[in-house]
């Protein structure tokens, strides 16, 4: 096999257009996998992400494919996440490839992360196949998404593919455009080792992976190998591929992709975008990496007990390997004790986050609402960034308080124009900046909106008030003056930090009192009456109150059999696990995301 007989590619679509289920058929027609381990959406191996049916991790794969010509090629696959909060994870598949299939979905045409992935290919400068999947459906429109992707890449439509990756329909014609349209491999053959790490995973047993695509040279086992990043040198104690498992090999040339083992214990040394080389002959400039990714939106991240900190500072550290975009440091809350600020690309990702943690390290968390970051003037004229509503100044500390906006793009059929512009003007304080036709019966709407008005339930009202036909994305734009106030949270006449939050002066009044309803229907019952407050400015702005609660909860226990009473306290103890006592008051995990459920 030489480097001629290599083709490397990605899958790049909008979410649900059906990437799994075009890399399963692949992998079923190259017999890749035997018959009777393939299973509906191989790829998708997170438990998470075959529950929610959503690609989260980038996943390589490996397959030999005979051709027409009678060649055989070897095909590395990288499969990309569709959803708006993991776009940075086909920035870096991308880094690693040379050519894209781009699906559309027949029934649902161009979405908004059709057209942004799109861009960000023709970035990458990556050759595009543009294909139009689920024609097999019976309100599949063909001709009209073939017009969508003609305009959206100005190339002819006779050229873009029609298939069903569900039937296998039309895939063996896209597998012979992807050998004969994407470029094998360059390499530059200048004697230097040159592999980029676009993805890392940790491994109980084995310490960290690291994702590569070999671009100069190559690697096998015993090789030294060092990071460009840092200098520091390894020995490599196994390389292979993905068949989807791991699979160890001799060697990993120029072109291929595949994983190195090097006996990373300290699992922050396999960094993304670093570039492998060889100490001996180290070449002289690594490869041009990818952008480090930003967090949208902050929360605070506690130990379900506070003695498990150090336990969770160890399982954050671990996760982060295989989630670069995590950014997490220290913190102290007085109401939830020690435990970490941390930065998300958005909420889905936040909640991944958290479950994941939850399924792979059994750590329980307690996550505070979240929020974007704040710059904030001092009356010296210094800028300081804070992310934590708690450290928010009050009123008249500083000079001036900035809030990040975005370029926020929804594509819609034009009939929902009226109640997106309704939605996004009137209640999300943004401007529509232009609109557009993006082919036929679709049109692109650009706004200018705060970033933090489309964090919380903004994707599912527009989801909503467009019968599920709109799709977004949305890239920073600049920090903008605003007129925010901070709301501090009192429980029990004590101010609870981790539930303060920041708003926007004219809808504070309206916040707060929704807020504290919500946490006066969270917050169980005591044997005490508890106000609930909201203060804003130096005063009071909201109050509702829990009623106290009339029996004992083990009243009704009394006299009844001991076994019930044990259970009973039993589950009282695991439920504790995300349950905090401030000052008196116990309060539940879900009152920390309140903000998240008042709408
Ligand atoms: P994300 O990874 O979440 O972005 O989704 P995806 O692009 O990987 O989509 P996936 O392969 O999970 O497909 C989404 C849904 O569409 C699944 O229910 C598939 O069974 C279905 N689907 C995919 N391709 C076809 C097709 O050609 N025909 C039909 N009828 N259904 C399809």
């Amino acid at each position: 096999r030489t480097v001629e007989n290599v083709r490397n590619i990605c899958i790049i679509a909008h979410i649900d257009h059906g990437k799994t289920t075009l890399t399963d058929r692949i992998l079923e027609m190259t017999n890749a996998v035997e018959k009777r381990k393939m299973r509906e959406q191989y790829l998708d191996s997170m438990d998470i992400e075959r529950e929610r049916g959503i690609t989260i991790k980038s996943h390589p794969l490996r397959v030999f494919y005979k051709a027409d010509d009678g060649n055989e090629y070897e095909i590395n696959i990288v499969d990309t996440p569709g959803h708006v909060d993991f776009s940075y994870e086909v920035d870096r598949s991308m880094a690693a490839v040379e050519g894209a299939i781009l699906l559309v979905d027949a029934t649902q045409g161009v979405q908004a992360q059709t057209v942004a992935n799109t861009y960000k290919a023709l970035e990458h400068n990556l050759e595009i196949i543009p294909a139009v999947n689920k024609i097999d459906m019976p309100n599949a429109n063909i001709e009209e998404t073939v017009a969508e992707i003609e305009d959206l890449i100005g190339i002819p439509g006779e050229d873009v593919f029609r298939i069903s990756a569900k039937e296998g329909i039309g895939v063996k014609e896209l597998l012979e455009a992807v050998i004969k349209l994407v470029p094998a491999p360059k390499t530059a053959d200048d004697g230097h080792l040159r592999a980029l790490i676009f993805d890392a995973k940790y491994d109980k047993y084995r310490g960290a992976i690291a994702y590569v695509r070999v671009f100069d040279g190559e690697i096998k086992a015993g090789d030294k190998i060092m990071m460009m990043s840092s200098g520091e040198v390894y020995e490599v104690g196994e390389v292979g591929t993905f068949t989807p498992e791991m699979v160890p090999v001799d060697i990993l040339k120029a072109g291929d992709i595949g994983y190195v083992i090097a006996g990373l214990k300290d699992v922050s040394k396999a960094r993304i975008g670093d570039t492998i080389t060889k100490p001996d002959n180290p070449a002289p400039e690594p490869l041009p990496g990818y952008k480090e990714v930003k967090p949208m939106v902050y929360a605070g991240m506690y130990p379900g007990l506070p003695e498990y900190y150090e336990e969770l500072r160890k399982a954050l550290e671990k996760y982060k390997l295989n989630d670069a975009a995590l950014v997490f440091k220290p913190d102290h809350s007085p109401a939830l004790g020690f435990g970490f600020r941390c930065g998300f690309l958005g909420l889905l990702h936040m909640d991944v986050v958290r479950e994941r943690l939850e399924r792979e390290f059994d750590m329980a968390v307690i996550l505070t609402a979240p929020n974007v970051e704040y710059k904030v003037v001092t009356h010296s004229g210094e800028e300081i960034f804070i992310n934590d509503p708690a450290k928010f100044p009050e009123e008249g500390e500083v000079r001036e308080i900035y809030e990040p906006y975005v370029k926020l793009s929804i594509i819609t059929p034009p009939e929902y124009i009226g109640k997106l512009m309704n939605l996004v003007q009137n209640e999300k304080r943004g401007t529509l900046v232009s609109t557009e036709n993006a082919g036929h019966e679709r049109v692109v709407m650009h706004f200018e909106v705060p970033l933090a008005e489309i964090i919380f339930d903004f994707f599912d009202k527009m989801k909503a008030v467009s019968r599920g036909y709109a799709s977004m994305d949305y890239e920073f734009l600049e920090y903008r003056k605003s007129d925010l106030v901070k709301i501090t949270i009192y429980v029990n006449k004590e101010p609870v930090d981790a539930l303060s939050f920041i708003a926007h002066r004219e809808k504070a009044y309206t916040i707060a009192r929704k807020l504290v309803d919500k946490l006066a229907e969270l917050i169980p019952q005591h044997q005490f009456e508890i106000p609930i407050q909201a203060k804003a400015g130096g005063r009071f702005i909201a109050r509702s109150t829990v009623k106290a609660l009339r029996k004992d909860v083990l009243a009704k226990c009394y006299g009844g059999d001991v076994t019930r009473k044990m259970k009973l306290l039993e589950k009282q103890k695991e439920g504790k696990k995300r349950l905090r006592e401030i000052g008196n008051v116990t309060i539940p995990q879900e009152a920390f995301l309140a903000m998240l459920r008042i709408g």
